[in-house]
């Protein structure tokens, strides 16, 4: 069976982000047969002006990670939550590939994760996500959800996941996301 190729979108820009530290920890965790890279970058993107779009057409940092988004086989959001909603930063990276063509986000399956050092780990900003991926016409992957709460605790710079029931629950996402993939996903 050809490997399942999915990429990880991290919301926080952040240095040190917690975010990023779970998504790094993603590839040791997946499945047999599936692979997981980062995406390219959204932190060059400009501000979303249709202007900008029409007088200069895409930049290519949003030409490079819609092209990353339709060419794999599944996409994993893994960012914080940011005054009970998305990072302005990943709503904008959002907003860009939406205007592309042959819309990247289009039955694409994806899944999320979110980390916070609060206690509730990124409800809400899962639930608008999930929201503006109605619009996007992605499969949104439900269950198991990840909200790794008191992250701190949990997620080190070095050691990467350090709670093991952590690590079992983004497993066990992971190897149900992979089933998702193979029942609703479709190779480009
Ligand atoms: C502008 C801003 C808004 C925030 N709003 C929330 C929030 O609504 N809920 C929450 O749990 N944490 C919130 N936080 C705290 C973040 O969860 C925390 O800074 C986290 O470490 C950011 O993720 P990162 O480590 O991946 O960069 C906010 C942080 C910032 C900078």
């Amino acid at each position: 069976m050809a490997e399942t190729n999915v990429i990880s979108i991290c919301g926080s820009l952040r240095k040190g982000s917690f975010n990023r530290i779970l998504a790094r920890a993603l590839p040791a965790l997946a499945p047999a047969g599936m692979r997981i890279t980062e995406a390219p970058s959204f932190a060059d993107f400009p501000i979303y002006n249709a202007d900008l779009q029409n007088e200069k057409g895409f930049p290519a940092p949003v030409t490079a990670l819609a092209d990353a988004v339709r060419a794999a086989d599944g996409v994993i959001i893994v960012t914080p939550e940011y005054n009970f909603s998305m990072p302005g930063g990943l709503k904008n990276a959002l907003d860009w590939v939406s205007r592309i063509k042959d819309q990247p986000f289009k039955e694409k399956p994806v899944a999320l994760q979110s980390a916070a050092p609060g206690p509730v780990g990124g409800a809400r900003v899962q639930y608008h996500l999930r929201q503006t991926l109605v619009f996007l016409d992605a499969m949104t992957f439900t269950r198991p959800e990840i909200f790794v709460a008191h992250c701190a605790s949990k997620l080190d710079e070095a050691r990467g996941i350090t709670d093991e029931a952590t690590r079992n629950f983004v497993t066990s996402q992971l190897e149900a996301f992979a089933a998702f993939i193979a029942r609703h996903g479709q190779k480009h």
